[in-house]
């Protein structure tokens, strides 16, 4: 058993403690804290971590997009939203968001895939080679985005090298072109190609598909030839004018 140490020795230790800034005796029992168990701070943090690993909260870039669109009130609320939305990696690659061209509030609204190069130079949609001929489709039946089409696109961001929209990419941005839609009040929706068929109603084929009527978000819906494909494939074209006079048709009708 250790002896206590005399007044000299203990007298020492004390001055020695106050020197190592001990100023304040809080407790009367001496406490070697070597001889505890370690529970530093860190240490107490690193078991924790070790046992308890830490809850990332799940993020559903769907549901987000839900919940953006849903709680824009305008067109431009929607065009803020959508540039504020972070989960579409399209969007780190992309120069511009392409929101829309044309008039607010007309009739038709044409909705195309994704925009290409120009339209992700422009931050406009249709407005290269494929934009060309639409324009002058539209022209033939007496429209124009000047005065009486409203377009967007599917996707808003360029994808790289105009490669296909993921079906991932097409499902998180639904949401705002649905909202889009609904801020729009278009009377009628055109689909152009399969891209945006197989986002708005849930199918593919095109060349089935165009020129007959259907519905959806509670709209009349004509699917069309995406004019992309009416450049390559010049001996389509008298069908997409057989699909324009069916549109034409359809505005002359009071609906
Ligand atoms: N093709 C599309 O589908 N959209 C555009 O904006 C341009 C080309």
């Amino acid at each position: 058993m250790e002896s206590a140490p005399d007044f000299y020795t203990a007298r020492a230790l004390l001055e020695w403690q106050i020197e190592l800034g001990a100023t304040e005796a809080i407790g009367d029992a001496p406490v070697d804290r070597y001889a505890l168990a370690d529970v530093s701070p860190a240490k107490a943090r690193a078991a924790a971590a070790v046992h308890e690993p830490i809850v990332i909260p799940a993020v559903d870039p769907v549901a987000e997009a839900r919940e953006m669109a849903r709680a824009a009130g305008s067109l431009e609320q929607l065009k803020v939203a959508m540039s504020d939305y972070d989960h579409c990696d399209l969007k780190k690659g992309a120069r511009n968001l392409v929101f829309c061209d044309g008039v607010a509030g007309s009739r038709v609204m044409l909705i195309g895939e994704a925009p290409g190069r120009e339209e992700d130079l422009q931050g406009k949609p249709f407005v290269g080679r494929a934009g060309q001929l639409l324009d002058r489709m539209l022209w033939a039946i007496g429209l124009s985005r000047a005065e009486s089409v409203y377009i967007t696109n599917v996707l808003p961001w360029r994808p790289p090298q105009n490669r296909d929209p993921r079906p991932d990419e097409i499902a998180m941005l639904l949401p705002f072109l649905q909202r889009h839609v609904e801020l729009a009040k278009p009377d009628v929706l055109v689909l152009m190609g399969n891209i945006s068929c197989d986002a708005v109603l849930g199918r593919r084929g095109i060349t089935r598909l165009r020129g007959q009527w259907t519905e959806a978000w509670g709209k009349p819906v004509l699917p069309m030839f995406h004019p992309a494909y009416l450049l390559r494939q010049a001996g389509e074209k008298k069908k997409a004018w057989a699909d324009l006079l069916e549109l034409n048709a359809w505005l002359g009708e009071s609906h």
